[in-house]
């Protein structure tokens, strides 16, 4: 009588799986491959826009642009990541990474006023 043998497909599977996950190519610098980091965020914020927008309450800013701050309580995390991959309406099409999306949702987010 034949014994079944105990791992019958794992090893030969896995032998295979794991050298094709390690040959995959790395992620495009365009893909959100690290977790979104309020801090670049809000450098980014700085950079690319205080020449419209009110960032935080000593950052430039005009009044065509409302204040990023007001505009993180009245937004979702969703909606200001849509809006910003697709800017609309009297912004222009600023181009922003992925990434740089996620970063800025992170910081807007820093700007809600904290649940007590
Ligand atoms: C050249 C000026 C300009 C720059 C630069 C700019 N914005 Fe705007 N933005 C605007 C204007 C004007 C509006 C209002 C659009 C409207 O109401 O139609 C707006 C609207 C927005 C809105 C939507 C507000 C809402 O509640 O609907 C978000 C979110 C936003 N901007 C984020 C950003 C972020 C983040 C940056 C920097 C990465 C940025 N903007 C850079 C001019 C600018």
């Amino acid at each position: 009588m034949k014994r079944a043998r105990p791992f019958p497909l794992t090893v030969p599977f896995l032998s295979v799986l794991l050298p094709a996950a390690l040959l995959l190519p790395a992620p495009s610098a365009d893909a959100a491959d690290r977790p979104a980091d309020a801090r670049i965020g809000g450098e980014l914020a700085q950079a690319r826009c205080t020449d419209c927008h009110v960032v935080a309450a000593t950052g430039g800013g005009t009044d065509q642009a409302p204040p990023l701050p007001a505009v993180a309580v009245a937004r979702s995390d969703g909606e200001l990541a849509a809006f910003l991959a697709r800017p609309h309406g009297a912004m222009p099409p600023i181009s922003l990474t992925r990434q740089e999306i996620a970063d800025l949702v992170a910081y807007l987010g820093t700007l809600r006023p904290r649940a007590p």
